[in-house]
């Protein structure tokens, strides 16, 4: 890819009109990447209009599900020429290790290749037929592309981000505006390209870097649009959702949660310090679905805490690009200063820092927070409430296992949730009376793209992922036929008078 400072509106890279950029930087050195292109109003509105043009006219929504999937299956190819460059530039842009930036680009890829899949299944299962109670009609429900698609995507994952939603929208045959984060703008832009080379048409995806008031207010308010997939903060998320609702636009949403982990004391303690580092402090505990609340039962409390405190500290912490580093900086400056100010809140709820707390003493730039492990934390804290999003975990005693689920569903958020026990009757059980569109048994954080993702609550609306994620991006259709030859009988003849 050529610069950084275009947006990619119609198939052509142009200069935003109002001639704005932004600096993007790299979190472990805290210097500028490059400069970037900052969409304002005016080129949203142009780029609404070519996704409008491409869907209303354009051939894309018109080709049949196999044809689109060549062009997915080409852009998945596109994706894995690229992996390792794009994953330094992912590691660069947001500062998470590279063997995570890999799985990310990995994933990325193979999300296109999936609803390749679902675009050509699509052509076979588009229509079905309804059984009515009236036998003179006949009915078909069939799905149709919704429309123009607009998404705002966050910084935690990138390109994987984009993939979860631009996926979907082409394999529907939908056309669409993404918008990635200011933090994160580089890949979206290289999928851009990617996705031009491999023949997908002029306006069906249009990518615009730039700020959420700037670039995604004006997205999420256009008339242009009719549908929109959010993921990000949940004041964010309810702000688009007062946008939609001027239009009725369609809108899926996938916010952010306080994940809560049930560790009873029947579990492998070796297993559960494990699954508990990575449920917290893989991608720097930048994740929505971390397990960020541990509920670990009495008996293995405090030898549970001893282990994890000393595989905490053994985390090595520094730039992602870097041989071993397990831990990268924080996304920004912002996001490392409400990390500590968190941190400075739990010490001062009476919660027991057992393990990091501050930013590594041998690092002298860089946005870094030590893996940091609260006990004891006070279940009416702010620490226990709210999403951090970094590397701080918060741990609790319960005794029984109907406790154990009611603290586990005191939240506000539903997104995930985990449960480790030897018991696989009580982990079933357990997995059923969480609160939370995501439960793990015995492990935390594994995503697969052929199953649902969203949350209950507070922590969104919809599903996306498997074929869920492609039922955001279409509406559906009845078509009724009148089969009889009798007439309907809605008025009644005059009865003929005989004289
Ligand atoms: P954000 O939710 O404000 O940003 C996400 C996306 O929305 C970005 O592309 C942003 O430009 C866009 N945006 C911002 N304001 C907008 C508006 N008014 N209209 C339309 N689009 C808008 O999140 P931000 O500011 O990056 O981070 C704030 C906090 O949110 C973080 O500290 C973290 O706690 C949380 N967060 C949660 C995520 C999750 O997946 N659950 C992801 C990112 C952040
Ligand atoms: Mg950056």
């Amino acid at each position: 890819m050529h610069t950084y400072d275009r947006l990619y509106i119609d198939g052509q890279w142009v200069s935003p009109l109002k001639g704005r950029s932004f600096e993007t930087r790299d979190p472990s050195t805290e210097s500028v990447i490059t400069s970037v292109a900052a969409a304002t109003a005016e080129d949203v509105d142009l780029a609404v209009r070519a996704a409008r043009k491409a869907f209303d006219t354009g051939p894309w929504p018109r080709l049949s599900g196999a044809e689109r999937a060549l062009v997915l299956r080409r852009i998945a190819a596109g994706i894995r020429d690229q992996q390792q460059a794009l994953a330094e530039i992912e590691v660069r842009d947001n500062g998470k290790p590279l063997p995570e930036a890999l799985w990310d680009i990995g994933d990325t890829a193979g999300c296109f290749d999936f609803y390749a899949g679902l675009a050509e299944q699509l052509d076979a299962n588009r229509e079905r037929p309804v059984v009515l109670g009236d036998a003179r009609f006949s009915s078909v429900a069939r799905k149709e592309a919704i429309g123009v698609a607009g998404a705002i995507i966050p910084w935690n994952f990138p390109m994987l981000m984009a993939a979860w939603k631009v996926a979907p929208a082409l394999a529907a045959g939908c056309t669409m505006v993404l918008k990635p984060s200011e933090l994160t703008p580089l890949t979206a832009l290289h999928l851009a390209d990617i996705a031009d080379q491999a023949g997908l048409p002029p306006g069906v995806l249009n990518v615009l870097t730039g700020f959420g008031a700037d670039a995604g207010a004006p997205l999420s308010e256009h008339p242009g649009v009719d549908k929109l997939a959010f993921t990000g903060s949940v004041p964010t998320g309810s702000r688009i959702m007062q946008a939609a609702a001027r239009d009725i636009k369609n809108i899926s949403l996938e916010l952010g949660g306080k994940s809560p982990f049930v560790i009873f004391d029947d579990a492998d303690i070796e297993r559960a310090v494990e699954w508990i580092l990575f449920g917290i402090f893989w991608n720097q505990g930048e994740v929505c679905s971390a397990t960020s609340r541990i509920l670990v039962q009495r008996a293995l409390y405090e030898p549970l805490l001893e282990r994890l405190a000393q595989e905490a500290q053994r985390i090595t912490i520094g730039n992602g690009l870097e041989h071993g580093v397990l831990l990268g900086p924080l996304v920004n400056r912002d996001q490392y200063d409400k990390v500590l100010q968190a941190i400075a809140r739990g010490r001062a709820e009476g919660a027991r820092l057992v393990s990091g707390g501050q930013r590594p003493p041998h690092l002298a730039h860089g946005y870094f927070v030590e893996p940091t492990v609260f006990a004891d934390v006070p279940e009416d804290s702010w620490i226990w409430k709210e999403e951090i999003f970094g590397p701080v975990v918060c741990v609790r005693p319960f005794d029984t296992e109907d406790e154990a689920v009611s603290a586990a569903n005191d939240s506000r958020f539903g997104l995930a949730a985990a449960v480790m026990s030897a018991d696989l009757a009580r982990c079933e059980r357990v997995a059923r009376s969480l609160r939370a569109g995501i439960v793990w048994i015995n492990c935390s954080q594994p995503t697969f793209t052929e199953a649902p993702w969203g949350g209950y609550k507070q922590s969104g609306i919809g599903r996306e992922l498997g074929e869920w994620g492609l039922n955001n991006y279409l509406e559906i259709k009845q078509i009724t036929r009148f089969d009889s030859d009798q007439p309907w009988g809605w008025y009644i003849k005059p009865e003929r008078k005989t004289p």
